[in-house]
């Protein structure tokens, strides 16, 4: 059934004061890694907040020890199923200033596209639901669904706090399925549903010499450079196939099956395009696999931060006193992040040469996941996107990316989540000039009024009784 004519007719007549809200929204730079924005992630709530106690929701901001929760829920429709519907305002920090074409944080319109840190990634992806539901509120006074909003201010730096809130309120946490949009489209005008996620783990390692910069001429030669030493550490990480050295890292990966080879190579990726996007003249990784299988499907291991010495503008001839390197590695199923970021830590110190200081810091971890792509819950969204999208195809895909929550949603509620990007990849999320197209931010609006509906008809179709994808 297509989309209800008047939901449909009030998302048209309200397309412009959406796209305002969601500039309010952004306006607020909700940097979670940053304490000096604490107070904006304080507002970022209440903004979240009061959308979903204007759509008449029973909503409260819930503390946590690090940023608020916000939790909205409309049951009015008893009988219908529950969606739990997840995002976050919190954003990545938005440095480096000096490569964004307008402020970060003064959303600004450009060739049909909103630019801001959290346009795509997860403000605006975000918002679309809240919209939706106002849509159905609006104009039929009710949603053909139960929803219940778990947006947090965490996500970026490991939704540390949501385990703790998710446990705590299991009971009133029931749902039938959880809705995230914070992946991307397969490409422009290609909408997608994301079937399986990397995992990750963060850490940080510093290494130390002397107790300051020294003389690089007086001192050079003689005592251990932590520079050095920590790219020494560094080119240890791969082998010259792009392998990753640390011991039992490839233990419990298991090897991607030739139907699921089969599936990605019939996405028909196209390596020019994306060589070009990237102004990059090769791809580059592990060898014996496809660009697509590299980012969806084997783990890695990268630098995201090099710190040490002078970086200054000129010559200065030290000897730094220290050097540090961030790191993250991506990990696909059955990868235990405890168990890697122990070997990492491990391996790492090994490298380590005696005359340095090794200090470990690790930041957060999660697993990676793949769901069942048969199930009717797939179904449904796939023609809620298609009417919004006014295609024949959704695509199945994976991805690279990690959102922590999505296997806790399953091991604490047993939930399963339907992942639907509105943003592409190129959006340039957490990167300069963040941006989301206005087009499709208003496509997922409409997807999303169109699943509401769909979910709701899943249930009263006979042999289609609403069960867990795994
Ligand atoms: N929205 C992203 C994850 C994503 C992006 C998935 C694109 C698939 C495609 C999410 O907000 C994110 O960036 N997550 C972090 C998680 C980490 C900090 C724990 C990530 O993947 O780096
Ligand atoms: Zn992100």
């Amino acid at each position: 059934m297509a989309t209800n004519a008047q939901v449909s007719e009030y998302l048209t007549q309200n397309e412009e004061r959406f796209v305002e809200e969601l500039k309010e929204f952004l306006r607020i730079p909700t940097v979670s890694a940053d304490p000096e924005c604490k107070p904006h992630l304080q507002r970022g709530a209440e903004f979240v907040h009061r959308q979903l106690a204007n759509l008449g929701c029973t909503a409260e901001i819930v503390p946590t020890a690090g940023h608020p929760i916000v939790y909205g829920e409309w049951l009015k429709s008893p009988g219908a199923p529950t969606v739990l519907v997840y995002g976050h305002y919190d954003v990545q920090p938005a440095d480096p200033l000096d490569l964004w074409t307008t402020p970060p944080f003064e959303p600004t319109l450009r060739h049909g596209c909103l630019y801001a840190r959290g346009a795509t990634d997860d403000k605006g992806q975000m918002f679309t639901h809240i919209k939706s539901a106002e849509a159905w509120l609006r104009t039929i006074g009710k949603l053909p669904v139960n929803l219940k909003y778990v947006i947090e201010g965490e996500e970026e730096v490991g939704s540390r706090n949501l385990e703790d809130f998710l446990n705590a309120r299991r009971d009133r946490l029931q749902a039938d399925v959880a809705v995230v949009s914070d992946t991307s489209q397969y490409g422009p005008n290609q909408p997608a549903i994301t079937y399986g996620l990397r995992g990750i783990v963060a850490v940080e390692i510093s290494l130390t010499g002397p107790s300051k910069d020294l003389h690089s001429g007086v001192f050079g030669g003689a005592v251990a450079n932590p520079a050095t030493g920590i790219a020494r550490l560094i080119a240890s990480l791969h082998d010259d196939q792009g392998r990753v050295r640390i011991p039992g890292f490839y233990d419990d990966v298991k090897p991607l099956t030739p139907s699921e080879r089969q599936l990605f190579s019939e996405l028909h990726f196209d390596e020019g395009a994306f060589k070009a996007e990237l102004g990059i003249t090769e791809v580059a990784g592990e060898e014996g696999f496809s660009t697509l299988e590299r980012r969806w499907a084997r783990p890695t291991c990268e630098v995201n931060g090099l710190f040490s010495g002078y970086t200054g503008a000129g010559p200065k001839t030290i000897v730094p006193s220290k050097a540090t390197v961030k790191i993250t590695c991506r990990l696909v199923p059955d990868q235990n992040p405890e168990k890697l970021t122990e070997a990492l830590h491990q391996y790492l110190k090994s490298q380590c040469p005696h005359s340095l200081k090794f200090e470990f810091t690790s930041y957060h971890g999660c697993p990676g996941f793949v769901f069942d792509p048969n199930s009717p819950y797939i179904e449904a969204a796939k023609s809620a996107i298609q009417e919004a999208w006014a295609v024949d195809q959704v695509r199945l895909i994976r991805e690279g990316g990690s959102i922590p929550v999505v296997q806790t949603f399953k091991d604490v509620l047993g939930l399963d989540t339907l992942l639907l990007g509105w943003g592409q990849n190129t959006d340039n999320l957490h990167s300069p000039d963040e941006h989301f197209s206005v087009a499709d931010f208003h496509r997922g609006i409409r997807a999303s009024a169109n699943l509401w509906q769909k979910l709701a008809e899943m249930q009263n179709q006979p042999d289609s009784s609403v069960h867990n994808i795994c």
